[in-house]
Order: C-alpha cells, then structure tokens, then sequence
C-alpha cells in the first residue's frame, strides 16, 4: 500500500509508483507470497482553475509579486520554477483510471497487461479530494471592501481561515470565485480576500482573486470546488460558530446536512466552576 500525497496532477508519479509496486509484488510473488491486493492510496488532483488562467496566473507571480500578499514569489524556488501545488490537472477520475491502466510504461507494456501477468491482483484506489472536490460551494457575506496601506484591494467576509481551512494546507491555494448576483464579466475587481479573525494571516489565499466586479458590503461570493478538505480544520477561532452546510438536489431541493453551531454549541462545554464548589 503507498499513499502519494493529495493533489498530483503528474500521470508520472502514479505510473512510476505502480511500477515499483508490480516489481515488489514479483519479487514477492518468487518467494511464495502471493499478493492479492495493491493499494495506490489517494492523491488524484481535481482543476480548481482552467489551464489558460492557472499558466496566467504563475506568470503573473512569477513577473510582478504584487499578484501576492507581501509580494512574496511563492509556489517558485530559487530557479525559478513551480514547486508548489498545480491547481489545473490535466486528467479527471475517469481519464485517470484509463491512463493508469493503459499507458504503456517499462518494455511496450501497459500497466493491465503487467497486472493480468501477476494473476490480476485486485487494485485498490482511495481518492478522496477528485470525488467530492467539486461537489461543493461555500457562499460567504462580504463586510467590508477597502485598501491596504500599500494601496490593495482587500475584501473581508465573514469565513477566514477558520472556515475554509484549505488555506492552512496551502496557502497559496486559489479558488475560482464570483459575486453571487452579479453575471457581468466585464468589469473585473482584482483584490485580496480576507476573513474576519483578529490576526494578519486570515487570508483565503495569498495570490489575488479577481472578481467579476466590485462587491459592495452584503454581497455574497461563491467560493467553487471546496467540497474537499474546507472543514478538515474548521475551528471556532475567536468564538465563532461554524456554518451549516446544505445539499441541493437536480431540482433545486435542498437539505440541511449540518446544522449551523450556535453560540450556545460554542460555549457549552465551558463548565459553571462557582456552581460546581457549592
Ligand atoms: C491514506 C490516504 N488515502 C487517501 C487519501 C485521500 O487523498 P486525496 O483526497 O488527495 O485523494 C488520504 C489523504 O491524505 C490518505 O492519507
């Protein structure tokens, strides 16, 4: 069993593992262990943003820094190339599937006849993030459009990191997002997005958004494809509760899955010492 990471967007990663995978399991195979099952674990990437705009966008960092907050180069090392997550994937779960099995790797052969040749041992994948990554969109409230001292934009809603804690994982994590009502692409507003937690770091991504245009205080932004890893920290920073989540039909029917927490939910593990001495 191996477990490569999350978010590989490189067929490569997968074919050389399997191909260290059927070796073992051949070695294994000549001394009398017969294996019956090779796990690939997870990792399967999912695109946030479309390749065009992702290539944009790592030129742009590359170029002028000022796409990121405090101007960093992030993603990039000292050469100048990009070592950080790729947030296009070339390939969905199903083209994945085929090219796993299909593409030809050591000797002409691809990894299905490899695998029929070790008596078809069952193969198992645990992807997680391409399976629900898209199912999900987090709607936030604006509260305030402003500057930053050295003249950005800066949007602050009301879920920061402790409610979207993918940017925990990686901050230079990037959603696609839009002003829910507004449909005109015209305009666009470039701007940084910040939650309202009482410290620097609250930001749902150090690289700059663009928006559809100017929100203005009360507008909601959609968030797209957080259906994976958005809570996997969630936390009550600073006393906040967390939201619910709803799932909504084909036919526009909706269901609470999660209940929005109340301040009661926040506080009440919190114990009445003063009672409890009587
Ligand atoms: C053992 C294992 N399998 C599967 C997964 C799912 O990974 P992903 O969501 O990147 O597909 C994880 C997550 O890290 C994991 O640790």
């Amino acid at each position: 069993m191996v477990h490569l990471g999350s978010q590989i967007t490189d067929m490569g990663a997968y074919h050389l593992v399997l191909d260290e995978l059927i070796k073992l399991a051949a070695d294994a195979d000549k001394i009398g262990f017969d294996v019956k099952e090779i796990n690939m674990g997870g990792g399967c990437g999912i695109s946030y943003l479309g390749k065009e705009e992702w290539n944009r966008i790592k030129r742009k960092i590359a170029d002028t820094r000022d796409a990121t907050w405090a101007n960093d180069l992030i993603g990039y090392n000292c050469n100048n190339e990009w070592v950080s997550e790729e947030l296009y994937c070339p390939f969905t779960p199903d083209t994945f599937i085929q090219k796993l099995f299909n593409d030809t790797y050591t000797a002409n052969r691809t990894f299905k006849e490899r695998l029929e040749e070790l008596g078809v041992p069952k193969i198992v994948v645990e992807p997680g993030r391409s399976l629900v990554g898209n199912a999900q969109v987090t709607l936030v409230r604006v509260g305030h459009v402003g500057t930053t001292p050295s003249g950005q934009n800066i949007v602050h809603v009301d879920a920061g990191v402790n409610h979207h804690s993918q940017n925990i994982i990686v901050p230079e994590q990037l959603h696609r997002m839009e002003i829910a009502n507004d449909i005109d692409t015209a305009a666009g507003f470039e701007t940084f997005i910040a939650g309202n937690l009482c410290y620097t770091g609250d930001l749902l991504c150090r690289i700059k958004n663009m928006l559809n245009s100017k929100p203005k205080r009360g507008d909601y932004i959609i968030i797209y494809d957080t259906g994976a890893y958005s809570d996997f920290f969630a936390s009550n920073t600073n006393s906040f509760p967390r939201p619910a989540k709803v799932m909504v039909s084909k036919t526009g029917k909706d269901r609470v899955l999660v209940k929005r927490e109340s301040l009661f939910d926040v506080f009440h593990r919190d114990v009445d010492w003063k009672k409890r001495n009587k």
